[in-house]
């Protein structure tokens, strides 16, 4: 049998994205806008379990034969219920937009695990599962959506290596503005990897820059010295462009949020679409009100 409810994070990179990819360190912050699960039995035990999630148009039953990448994922994460994955009626709320960067597909997977596990499982067991899913997504994911997605809070992360929470010492005001534009990670990997291919003496020191960004970034962020984190936004969006995996859109929208009062903005994930992120000064409303057309999120993200 299922749990009645189970929730789960949404993810947002702060610093580190792509040089990441290259066994750099990122950091990473938990958005509790994320995902919100339900589960009702349904009328006969043998019926296909069904998953709705108006906000991201999602309207699945959950089958051995289909081939719906999101059912597959719940089919793979469900697999580690004890009984008969049958029966159910699985119903999501969410104010985080799909397919953005925003880690919509590793909250979901988490609170999946969660419906299976209780709220009493342990972050290990339901990061295990969730990532039995999020191959079905992403062939082989690094492990960190998923971690942030169960865990929330602040958190610095290398490949390969387990991540480390950090503690903010001072709330982090982060405004998401989501760009409406859809891109591809894998796309945006490769031209990163092309730009460094081409001109590796030039863009190794690039991701060097971006690297020691997420270092200075995450003392800051220690020592609640926002306005020198605002800094380090610019600088690394400046890198990101060097990457070619910023777009003119998502120049433009940095301009316009540091216009805003931001004290500092970066695009967010692959680039080229997707996300900006933007570091909130003290007048966060002014900065949301710039962009009323995206519905910003706005979110203070503190220890977990
Ligand atoms: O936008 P997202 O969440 O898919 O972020 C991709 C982050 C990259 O560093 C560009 C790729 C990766 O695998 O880390």
């Amino acid at each position: 049998p299922l749990h009645p409810r189970a929730e789960a994070h949404g993810k947002v990179i702060v610093l580190g994205e792509h040089a990441v990819v290259y066994g750099y360190p990122a950091v990473a912050a938990g958005l509790p806008q994320g995902i919100v699960l339900e589960a009702r039995p349904r009328p006969d035990p043998r019926l296909p379990i069904t998953l709705t999630v108006p906000a991201w148009d999602l309207d699945l039953e959950l089958h051995a034969g289909s081939d719906h990448p999101v059912a597959r994922a719940c089919l793979e994460v469900l697999a580690h219920c004890d009984g008969p994955v049958t029966g159910w009626a699985i119903h999501g709320t969410s104010a985080l937009p799909s397919r953005a960067g925003l880690g919509s597909s590793a909250a979901l997977t988490v609170a999946l695990a969660r419906l299976v596990f209780g709220p009493d499982a342990g972050v290990d067991d339901v990061v295990a599962a969730s990532l039995a899913g999020e191959r079905v997504f992403h062939g082989e994911p690094s492990g960190l959506d998923s971690r942030v997605a169960a865990q929330g809070g602040v958190l610095r992360y290398v490949r390969g290596e387990p991540p480390r929470s950090i503690n903010p010492g001072a709330p982090l005001p982060l405004c998401i503005i989501p760009s409406g534009i859809p891109r591809s990670t894998a796309d945006q990997v490769a031209r990163c990897r092309s730009r460094l291919e081409h001109l590796p003496s030039v863009v190794r020191p690039v991701l060097i820059a971006i690297g020691q960004a997420v270092e200075s970034g995450i003392h800051a962020i220690e020592h609640g010295d926002l306005d020198t984190l605002g800094v380090l936004f610019d600088v690394a969006h400046g890198l990101l462009g060097a990457l070619d995996v910023s777009s003119p859109a998502l120049d433009r929208m940095a301009a316009d949020a540091r216009a805003a009062g931001a004290r500092g903005a970066k695009l967010t994930g692959a680039g080229c679409g997707g996300c900006l992120l933007a570091l909130a000064g003290d007048a966060p409303d002014r900065l949301t009100a710039a962009f009323p057309s995206l519905r910003p999120l706005f979110v203070e993200v503190a220890a977990s």
